[in-house]
């Protein structure tokens, strides 16, 4: 627990009514935590294959082990597919999980803002855009913040609020508010490249993947860090978040063009961790398989 950051923000409740866009790997499970946390989730995207497919985690979610079936009930009754995205009319909060590319996301927040309630807010999970290039082009752009969630959204319980000297205090009131309501832990960080999780993250798991190149063995790389106390090992975590995406991140946090060599390999062989079955380690049933 980070001393000073409370699970309950500075307002009560503010959020009812969430509107959720891009029901992808993180805004359709963003959405499903939210319903199973007592709000109304109202869920877009353009492909509907995708909010169905959300819907389907989301089911395995509420169905958990020891969650009382009514609970289960009630919270998928929460969770209303909206591919038109009639839901923003009403939204006192709106969370935009789509694409990672400014001018796609620039180019929805125009199409939005004029429906969007007084008084709402609007928040965007990106992991690496600065919000003062998203909101150019809002005509308030005090009112956009970032919310910035962790993959797998239940299990990880840190959210990122990023913060800018411009923002509406109240918009930020209310951000912790929602943040706490949902049992997640706000941490406050500016508009910097990743921020502050993968600011740190990011040379952590390069070093590691330094270390393969050097010759020594995921599994040694992975039982080192363990036995240091990390909850899971640098390699896995490459695995788990996805070879392209780690190359990413690091290129644009490192600013080096090049990348260690058993990554690029890797990636010419299309292995991208566990999403495509094969990355340093083969995955099975959703657990990597390791030797020795
Ligand atoms: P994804 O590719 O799984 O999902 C994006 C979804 O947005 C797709 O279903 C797509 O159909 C939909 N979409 C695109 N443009 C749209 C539009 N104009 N209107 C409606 N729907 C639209 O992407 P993912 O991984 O969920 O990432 C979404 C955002 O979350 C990105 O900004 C990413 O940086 C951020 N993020 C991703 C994390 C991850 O581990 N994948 C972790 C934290 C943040």
């Amino acid at each position: 627990r980070l001393k000073g950051y409370g699970k309950k923000g500075p307002h009560a409740c503010h959020s009812g009514h969430v509107h959720v866009i891009g029901a992808g790997v993180m805004g359709g499970d963003i959405a499903a935590w939210c319903a199973l946390k007592g709000l109304t989730v109202t869920l877009q995207d353009q492909d509907r294959g995708r909010i169905a497919a959300a819907q389907g985690r989301a089911s395995a979610l509420f169905a958990r082990k020891k969650r009382d079936p009514r609970e289960a009930r009630a919270a998928a009754d929460r969770l209303l597919p909206d591919p038109k995205g009639d839901g923003i009319r009403r939204a006192d909060l709106v969370i935009e999980a789509i694409t990672e590319d400014a001018d796609i996301k620039r180019r929805l927040y125009a199409q939005i803002e004029p429906l969007l309630k007084p008084g709402a807010i609007l928040a965007t999970n990106t992991s690496s855009l600065s919000l003062e290039t998203l909101r150019a082009g809002l005509q308030a752009p005090q009112r956009l913040i970032g919310l910035h969630f962790f993959n797998p959204v239940a299990r990880m319980p840190l959210v990122e609020v990023v913060e800018t000297a411009e923002m509406d205090p109240g918009v930020k009131a209310a951000a912790y508010a929602f943040v706490g309501q949902i049992d997640k832990l706000p941490l406050p960080v500016q508009s910097t490249p990743g921020f502050l999780v993968n600011a740190v993250l990011a040379p952590y798991m390069l070093e590691a993947m330094r270390c393969v190149d050097e010759g020594i063995k995921p599994e040694t790389i992975d039982a080192a860090m363990l036995a240091f106390g990390m909850p899971m090992g640098p390699i896995e975590l490459i695995d788990t978040v996805g070879l392209d995406i780690a190359r990413d991140a690091g290129r644009q946090l490192s600013g080096a063009a090049s990348m260690p060599a058993c990554l690029e390999t890797r990636l010419a062989r299309k292995q991208l961790g566990r999403k495509s079955g094969q990355g340093f380690y083969p995955w099975k049933n959703d657990k990597p398989v390791k030797q020795g």
